[in-house]
């Protein structure tokens, strides 16, 4: 069940240039929240900017939960000046989250960029209630944009790292270094980050019959399931055709239900 909260921010740190880590004090958003899901935040009191900014939950503790993010525009510009103190107002936690197999011999967490965010969240959920520890592949541009290794790094993960410009790790893309680790279908894989990311890692779990998850993003304007503004093209009907939204249905979705060939002109 969702809330709305003032929140205050415990912890605001820049983690890479132009991303930022922030820590929220929310205990009731902290209790009802599952990996995967996420939350709407006024950035700014008022009403400019109008809408809400959606954020993944990217760890959950007792008494909140953190957000990981690319200072991208208007929005995340204002949420970047926010000082350690301040007070936000956060609704959430929203959507689904990430389905946890108990049975799954195996787990591989893809992340491009700031795609990582929901996925240290995710890893704890897995070792909690399974006790396997799972798989991490990290991608970026390049090695300044690699989030969050040190956190998989601690919690004992094998961390595989990829970059286009090859300036660290596997020179190429999150899908390829996928393909190098030969997920099969006793394997689910996880994946958030560029929409072309995911449709290729949803390619290589298809050809290896693997489980795909993916995160989906699309604009929200009211995250809550009332506006229809965030709605994707899936392979199956549902009281919206074949439409869902990816802020009630999803963000996260079984990669075999999205139509992928949707996105070929965006
Ligand atoms: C469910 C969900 C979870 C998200 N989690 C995170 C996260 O953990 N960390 C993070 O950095 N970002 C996340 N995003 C994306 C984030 O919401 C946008 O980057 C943010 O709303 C941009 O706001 P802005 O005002 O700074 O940018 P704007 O000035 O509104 O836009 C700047 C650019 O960002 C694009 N953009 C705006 N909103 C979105 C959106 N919702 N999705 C994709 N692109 C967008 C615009 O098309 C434009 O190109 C998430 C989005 C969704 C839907
Ligand atoms: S953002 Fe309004 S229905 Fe999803």
């Amino acid at each position: 069940m969702a809330v709305i909260l003032d929140c205050e921010i415990t912890a605001h740190k820049e983690v890479a240039p132009d991303h930022r880590r922030m820590v929220a004090r929310a205990p009731e958003i902290a209790a009802a929240a599952r990996p995967g899901q996420f939350c709407m935040i006024e950035v700014r009191e008022g009403f400019c900017p109008f809408l809400r900014r959606p954020m993944s939950i990217e760890r959950i503790f007792r008494d909140g939960i953190s957000f990981l993010y690319k200072i991208v525009g208007h929005g995340t510009r204002l949420l970047a000046g926010a000082p350690t103190g301040m007070v936000i107002n956060v609704q959430g936690p929203l959507g689904n989250g990430f389905p946890i197999a108990q049975n799954a011999p195996r787990c591989i967490l893809v992340a491009g960029g700031v795609g990582v965010a929901p996925m240290p969240g995710l890893a704890e959920a897995i070792m909690l209630q399974t006790g396997r520890v799972p798989e991490v592949i990290l991608a970026a541009r390049t090695e300044r944009f690699l989030l969050c290794e040190n956190e998989f790094s601690q919690m004992g993960c094998p961390v595989t790292l990829a970059t286009d410009d090859g300036s660290v790790g596997y020179k190429g893309y999150a899908a390829d270094c996928l393909r190098l680790l030969a997920p099969d279908d006793n394997t689910i894989v996880y994946a958030c980050g560029p929409t072309v990311m995911m449709r290729t890692v949803h390619e290589v779990c298809a050809e290896a019959d693997a489980c795909c998850y993916a995160s989906l993003e699309a604009e929200m304007a009211c995250g809550d399931g009332v506006c229809m503004g965030c709605v994707v093209e899936t392979n199956t009907n549902n009281e919206f055709g074949k439409m869902a939204r990816v802020c009630r249905e999803g963000p996260v979705f079984d990669t075999r239900m999205i139509c992928w060939s949707a996105y070929d002109d965006r």
